[in-house]
């Protein structure tokens, strides 16, 4: 990602659970925070309990995912947050001012991205997989991924995860 032709890295993961049941029982919303290394799996479980989602194997997932995040991005302040949408929420290719951002997508159709050297193909993301997007602040963000939400029908619901510095 330190190359100015790398604004996206993608790590497939397997789908570990099925997380359709917890979904549908959460409360649509978002809840976010920012990241205390040593309080993550708390802050974790605090927002997924926001959205009346108990599971702690969703929590430990963002817990290690935000902390890998701090890890690797000394003296930026990290921020979590996780979405249950049941709506469209961003339907437009863009890029995001941020310096990095993680998404991740556990239910629900998956965010979707561009990229410049292949046209007007677009991307899926898989369920779990982990998708690292350069931001608009980074400096070597060259313009050649966009990406956006996925278009959601009727009767969908996605959870999603962000982690961004
Ligand atoms: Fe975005």
């Amino acid at each position: 990602m330190e190359q100015p032709k790398h604004d996206l890295g993608c790590i497939r993961r397997p789908v570990r659970f099925e997380t359709e049941a917890i979904v549908r029982a959460a409360k649509v919303g978002t809840a976010r925070s920012e990241v205390d290394r040593d309080k993550a799996l708390e802050i974790a479980r605090d927002l997924y309990a926001s959205l009346a989602i108990k599971d702690d194997r969703l929590a430990t997932d963002a817990a290690a995912l935000a902390n890998a995040f701090v890890d690797a991005m000394p003296g930026r302040l990290v921020r979590l947050r996780i979405d249950v949408c049941d709506t469209t929420t961003c339907p437009k290719f863009h890029r995001d001012h941020r310096h990095m951002r993680l998404v991740t997508t556990y239910c629900g159709p998956t965010t979707q991205y561009m990229l410049k050297e292949r046209g007007d193909r677009v991307f899926d993301a898989s369920l779990w997989e982990l998708l690292f997007f350069k931001g608009a602040n980074h400096p070597t963000f060259s313009q050649r991924v966009l990406h956006r939400s996925p278009p959601m029908t009727c009767e969908q619901r996605r959870l999603c995860l962000v982690v961004d510095c």
